[in-house]
């Protein structure tokens, strides 16, 4: 219908006659003649209706209205001297209309296109219309650019795409699963996958050496700005390979597809291990893109003359007593601001938030009655004070400790305003526990198929396991592992996961089964993809990246899913719907 897009549309086309198509993005009467911006996938062009010109195109014009669907014909002219607008790319001509069809109307706009302030929930009622803005486009190219650097860059690896099933068995990636009844065996369920983890697994027993997918998942979890119930999974599985292999993969992959969106990324990235990362930020994702790194303490405490410090500091094992240095915080806070950051760290279960104050004459703060000389001299030291620092300590609980000072750490970089745009800092985080100890009960930390270094152990949270996430800007962006492939060694890890014989079997008698027909040695890792597009284009939220995204409250807006069905549907899947009762 069109003989160009509007992008396409310069000064080399004047005095040509030229066709577009597409919305109308605005139109201004100026005392008889009407300019319509006229807008397709991506670009604007200007059409002008002069009656002068034309008083059939005009007349045309007079009834058109935003986001009309045009299909208009005319000549390029250059726009006249001071009509310029640098803004656009078509922005030195514009088009003399002479003919204009109005291809198909449209219904006043239930929000204005490009206003950021429109409320998310009616944005997303319309999604194809907010799809219509620049900012979506662009985007969604962006994701596609990816979508095919990524296939590119695991192709020349010579990396096999593989599908594997939606409608499965559960895999356990700690999320609940959605659950698919099956009409032909009533009663029963399938289950959509969390991650293609076993059936990649099964891929290179059955010998494909090298596999990625571009893989669905689906989680029913607790949702936030960076998860989604449905979202993607760059998928990658390689046999025959160690930590080192993979990470080389991985960093190749990252690499390629960042460089080939037209972004400046290093070919290889930092690496620290889980236990540092704890210690030293208080996360097992740290943001690198600034520094407030924690130092421990401990042993200055332990000698203080203060009751509470010095019997948490006995047990080092078991506790932490953290300093949180902020340079030049003395001369950024307040006393009162100083004291109020205590009451953001309660939130999060600190009993208090100690702090000192580098002054010219010395460290001051309510604290330093308790300390010796000496003592003043090893924090001024360990924490490396300068005259104008502020430094800030929590001290308690291992766990509770290094979780608020993290998510402090996290509070104070956002209010100083010291974490930079536009960079990407990429950071490996190695040598995960295997394991974790919820209320006496014994979970993965990664996933049970994961390689642990290791089963001879005192305390079984500190068993390492191979596994490693790679994290960007804060954000976990993907991880992986070495996979265990002896059946015996799987059977062992269910075991010290509390899952008997019988309930291994039933849930993964296939993987253990697998195991026993030679397995090669394997390891892979997946990357979110929405995540990755989301710190791209510097998105706030993941809904932004999605096509068609869900709520927080995991609905579609847009097709009112999740629905009720009908009696005949149920019946035919063996269900009945218990009434809700009303929580009290
Ligand atoms: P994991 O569970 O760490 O590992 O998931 C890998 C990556 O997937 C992304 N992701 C999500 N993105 C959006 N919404 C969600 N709800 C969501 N959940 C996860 C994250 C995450 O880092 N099978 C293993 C991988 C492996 O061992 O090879 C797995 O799924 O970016």
């Amino acid at each position: 219908m069109r003989t160009h897009y509007c992008a396409e549309i310069n000064e080399e086309h004047i005095g040509e006659e030229v066709t577009v198509a597409g919305w109308v993005a605005s139109r201004r009467d100026h005392g008889g003649v009407i300019f319509i911006d006229l807008r397709d996938k991506d670009q604007v062009v200007q059409l002008v209706c002069d009656p002068a010109d034309n008083a059939d195109a005009h007349k045309q014009a007079e009834d058109i209205r935003d986001q009309f669907v045009v299909i208009a014909t005319g000549k390029i002219r250059a726009r006249g001297e001071g009509l310029e607008n640098p803004n656009l790319k078509t922005g030195k001509v514009e088009m003399v209309v002479d003919k204009l069809v109005i291809e198909n109307r449209s219904k006043p706009m239930p929000f204005e296109l490009n206003d950021e302030k429109v409320n998310e929930e009616i944005k997303l009622k319309y999604r194809y219309l907010e799809l219509r803005t620049q900012k979506s486009y662009d985007i969604f190219k962006l994701r596609s650019k990816a979508t095919i650097a990524t296939r590119n860059a695991l192709d020349e690896l010579g990396f096999l795409e593989v599908e594997t099933p939606i409608i499965t068995k559960s895999t356990p990636e700690g999320a609940r699963d959605y659950l698919v009844p099956s009409r032909v065996h009533g009663g029963e369920f399938y289950a959509l996958p969390q991650s293609p983890q076993l059936f990649k697994q099964l891929l290179m027993v059955g010998g494909f050496d090298k596999y990625f997918q571009i893989a669905k998942c689906f989680r029913d979890e607790d949702l936030r700005a960076d998860r989604q119930p449905e979202f993607t999974q760059i998928d990658v599985e390689m046999s025959f390979c160690d930590q080192e292999d993979v990470i080389t993969v991985a960093e190749k992959l990252i690499s390629d597809v960042f460089i080939k969106c037209g972004f400046d990324v290093p070919t290889k990235f930092k690496r620290m291990t889980h236990a540092n990362a704890m210690e030293k930020y208080g996360s097992d994702k740290p943001d690198m893109r600034y520094d407030l790194a924690m130092v421990d303490v401990i042993d200055i405490f332990e000698r203080c003359d203060n009751e509470i410090f010095s019997s948490i500091a006995k047990t080092p094992k078991k506790n932490r007593i953290k300093a949180l240095k902020v340079p030049k915080g003395d001369e950024i806070f307040s006393k009162r601001q100083m004291k109020g950051f205590e009451e953001y760290v309660r939130k999060f279960g600190a009993s208090g938030l100690g702090y000192f104050q580098m002054k010219e004459d010395g460290l001051k703060g309510p604290l330093t009655k308790f300390f010796t000389e000496d003592d003043i001299q090893a924090i001024i030291d360990r924490c490396e004070l300068e005259v104008g620092d502020a430094v800030f300590f929590g001290a308690g609980e291992k766990k509770l400790v290094l979780d608020y000072m993290g998510r402090f750490r996290i509070y104070l970089a956002e209010i100083m305003e010291i974490i930079p745009k536009d960079t990407f800092e990429f950071l490996w985080v190695m040598d995960f526990p295997m394991f974790e100890v919820e209320e006496g009960k014994v979970k993965a930390l990664h996933h049970p198929f994961t390689q642990p270094k290791t089963l001879d152990y005192e305390d079984i949270e500190d068993i390492e396991s191979i596994a490693y996430d790679i994290v960007l800007n804060g954000t976990e962006l993907g991880g992986g592992s070495i996979r265990i492939h002896k059946e015996a060694m799987q059977a062992e890890i269910f075991k010290l996961l509390g899952i008997d014989e019988e309930e291994a079997q039933d849930k993964f008698g296939f993987l253990l089964e697998a195991l026993k027909f030679g397995a090669p040695p394997h390891g892979g890792f997946a990357l979110g993809l929405d995540r990755l597009i989301m710190i791209m284009t510097g998105a706030s939220s993941i809904r932004e990246v999605i096509a068609f995204p869900k709520t927080q409250k995991a609905q579609c807006l847009l097709t009112q899913a999740p629905s009720e069905v009908d009696a005949e549907q149920l019946k035919d899947l063996s269900l009945r719907i218990r009434q809700q009762t009303p929580t009290a």
